[in-house]
């Protein structure tokens, strides 16, 4: 299953320290684990919330600057760091209390977007970009099955800067809706080579620490690479995944946004996401061992 993953010069020990409440409470004792109620919420005027609908429709994306978290993002990017930083991928910051709460503050807002009791998907990624280095390849999400026949989407995905995204240390690149010649139509079957708009049409998206941009699923988008040389900080970004209820779920499970996960629920979770993106990865074969076996004890347990 992992034959082509990188063998790991980790001890055991490595691996079972990660599975251990205490080992994150020390790690970083200014964010939290099962300790945070979500009690704040961001206001967003029906004005924000229809005008940013209306721009999801017609552009397939919005960038909603400075929405004021109630969340200490610089902590949670300097954490985000130092996993980075211990040989993990950074997704691990999602045992913290403080990476699920900053989605449910924007619940009005996606509220207006998917309807009432909109739901979580079990997808989410943290990346830590460093000098040459790069965002995804160009894609789309879920693509046109993800969209009402005009444009509504039935889900989104939620991308938070937590440092300085710039064209020099990576941002997003995205092609408005309106300028792709397949948005919400059939692709070609060999349709990888073919670009689906013009260069002139593609738009950069820098972004400050803090920042909120949604898009479709069908957006094409991507991650550009980072200079070799520049003085930024590395990017450092979360995204999150939410679809409609009153649609057949995406996946086979689906999660309530206003619910804190348990600390084990959280390592299920990103359990999945490591063994999602392995491959693309090329994690150490020991983690993608630690992750399978981590699922299926759990599923054991709790007799799944
Ligand atoms: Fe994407």
């Amino acid at each position: 299953m992992y034959s082509n993953l990188k063998i790991s010069d980790k001890p055991q020990s490595y691996y079972n320290k990660i599975l251990e409440k205490d080992f994150w409470n020390k790690f970083e004792k200014k964010l939290n684990i099962e300790n945070i109620c979500f009690d704040k919420k961001l206001m967003f005027t029906k004005k924000v919330v229809n005008e940013n609908t209306q721009k999801l429709q017609n552009y397939g994306y919005f960038h909603y600057k400075n929405p004021n978290f109630f969340s200490p993002i610089n902590l949670m990017s300097q954490t985000l760091k130092r996993i980075n930083d211990m040989n993990l991928p950074p997704v691990f910051g999602f045992v913290y209390d403080e990476f699920w709460y900053i989605q449910y503050q924007i619940e009005d807002l996606l509220n207006g977007i998917l309807g009432k009791n909109y739901k979580q998907l079990p997808d989410f990624w943290a990346w830590f970009i460093t000098k040459g280095k790069s965002g995804w390849a160009p894609h789309r999400d879920k693509g046109s099955k993800s969209l009402f026949s005009n444009n509504k989407p039935k889900s989104v995905t939620v991308w938070i800067p937590l440092s300085k995204a710039t064209p020099e240390n990576s941002c997003m690149y995205i092609l408005p809706a309106n300028k792709d010649k397949y948005y919400n139509k059939e692709k070609q079957v060999n349709s990888s080579n073919d670009f689906p708009g013009k260069i002139e049409d593609f738009k950069a998206l820098p972004a400050d620490p803090g920042d909120l941009l949604i898009w479709t699923q069908e957006v094409y988008h991507w991650g550009s690479s980072s200079d070799l040389d520049h003085t930024e900080c590395p990017r450092v970004s979360i995204a999150f995944e939410f679809q409609r209820a009153d649609i057949p779920p995406f996946r086979d499970f689906l999660l309530e946004p206003n619910v804190l996960p348990t600390f084990e629920e959280r390592l299920v979770l990103i359990s999945m996401q490591i063994l999602q993106y392995i491959n693309m990865y090329k994690f150490e074969r020991d983690l993608g061992f630690w992750a399978y076996n981590y699922i299926e004890r759990y599923k054991k347990l709790n007799k799944l």
